[in-house]
């Protein structure tokens, strides 16, 4: 495996190259932090987002879905105490004029021309912009910084309109934006980001209860899905670095190239939001019990994960080199459920009949999996390529193909190569995939 320096390089250079992540706006010489997702990114975060919300709406029938707009009132984001207390603070040097993160530097002198640094200021991270054609104070509104807001802004819809009682809980997913001080390391700190949050309504009585519950589910997603499990951990907040609206909150963390750091918070949220939304809007927004005939504010545990940085987690997670055949293979060791392409149907040459056969079992195959087809150059680059860009499975289709209708299937992993019946290639490749465990991984 290659030094941690030099991984987080490699993975930006195959993502570049092979098309999951570009810089944005690249031929105008780029935007600072902002990066685009190629075709196999883009399929890859849909997958994150796919595995997510099975796991989180639709395994279950506690949790429910909503869509929530990008801009909303003002007035959420002062009852939220956003517009007050969503700041970092922020130091300029008065020579060279560079801004840091006043708790990212030491002293009072610049760390890029030993100038001397101003007072920390309050910097607020909400994107402003206008509504409408009037650029005044009255038209501003913000980006969302979270996308959290929307769900407590419409719990009581949701409970109306869905019939649902405590515990249950509220998933979305979509993107955020805030004006960050210091970006960087790749995707995992952007100004424009995807969230996947979801707020969990519960009786007060049961908050800790809840609380303990996602924090195990939300650490066991990220093994489920293959990330190893020395990689991980929990770090629990101490209560002088909670947010202003947390009880408690627990970190998902991941060790990164660059060191242990966030990848997912799991917070409990207490009343604060329904209360301070109750108390702005003059909204009851109280969960009324029958049996005893009293009202409560419920309480919310809130698991929120970033799509870019679970990406990234994957990505960095699954960047594997190995030797074989006396050459150094580049392979990234997905779980089959997050690879973009989940099987390469490769004519052995483009003759005899075969890519007519290949292109007839791709059609086969690409009612259940995401598939790609490949006729260009020796098998053996075809496989390089594939376990480059992470594809678990290769169906080679050659001479014995066309006699007795068999192809093999070649696992990434192992390298492995088996010959099977085509008709038998569908309930394989399930086979394969639900039985998947990473070469090493425990459990
Ligand atoms: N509603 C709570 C909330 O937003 P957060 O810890 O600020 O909590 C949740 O954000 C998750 O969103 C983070 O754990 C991270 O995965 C992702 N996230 C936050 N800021 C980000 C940024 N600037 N770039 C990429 N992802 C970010």
């Amino acid at each position: 495996m290659p030094e941690a320096a030099s991984l987080m390089d490699k993975v930006v250079s195959l993502c570049k190259r092979r098309g999951y992540v570009y810089p944005a706006s690249e031929i105008y010489g780029g935007l600072n932090s902002c990066w685009d997702y190629g075709p196999l990114g883009v399929e890859l975060k849909r997958r994150v987002k796919e595995a997510w919300w099975r796991s989180m709406v639709h395994d279950r029938d506690d949790v429910v879905g909503l869509d929530s707009a990008i801009l909303q009132s003002p007035l959420v984001w002062k009852a939220s105490g956003h517009i007050e207390g969503f700041t970092d603070p922020m130091v300029d040097c008065r020579a060279c004029k560079h801004r840091f993160r006043a708790d990212h530097v030491e002293g009072s002198r610049c760390p890029d021309c030993g100038g001397e640094l101003t007072e920390p200021r309050k910097f607020n991270l909400m994107f402003k912009t206008f509504l409408g054609a009037v650029e005044d104070d009255a038209s501003v509104v913000y980006l969302r910084p979270e996308t959290a807001q929307g769900i407590f802004v419409n719990f009581l819809n949701v409970l109306a309109s869905s019939r649902k009682r405590p515990p249950f809980g509220i998933a979305q997913i979509g993107k955020s934006f805030r004006n960050e001080i210091t970006p960087g390391n790749f995707v995992f700190r952007t100004r424009e980001f995807e969230q996947m949050e979801m707020e969990y309504f519960t009786p007060p009585e049961q908050a800790t209860r809840w609380f303990e519950y996602w924090r195990k589910e939300r650490f066991d997603w990220y093994a489920r899905l293959g990330v190893r499990p020395e990689r991980l951990r929990m770090r629990d907040h101490r209560k002088d670095e909670l947010a202003h609206y947390a009880r408690a909150c627990t970190d998902v963390e991941y060790e990164f190239p660059f060191g242990w750091s966030e990848l997912e918070g799991i917070a409990d949220r207490g009343s604060f939001d329904l209360e301070r939304h109750s108390e702005a809007s003059g909204e009851n927004l109280k969960v009324f019990v029958e049996e005893t005939k009293t009202h409560y504010t419920p309480f919310v545990i809130e698991p929120a994960a970033g799509v870019d940085r679970a990406a990234l987690t994957f990505l960095v997670d699954a960047y594997d080199e190995d030797v074989a055949q006396g050459e150094t293979r580049v392979v990234l060791r997905f779980h089959p459920r997050l690879a973009p392409i989940t099987v390469a149907i490769l004519p052995l040459v483009k003759k005899e009949g075969m890519p007519e056969k290949a292109r007839e079992i791709e059609r086969e195959l690409r009612r259940r999996f995401t598939t790609f087809y490949d006729e260009s150059a020796a098998i053996g680059r075809r496989y390089r390529r594939q376990d480059e860009v992470g594809t678990p499975y290769c169906v080679t289709v050659d001479g014995e193909t066309m006699k007795e209708d068999t192809v093999t299937l070649r696992e990434r992993d192992s390298m492995a190569q088996e010959r099977i019946p085509v008709r038998d290639l569908v309930g394989s490749v399930e086979g394969r995939i639900e039985g998947w465990r990473r070469a090493g991984a425990r459990g």
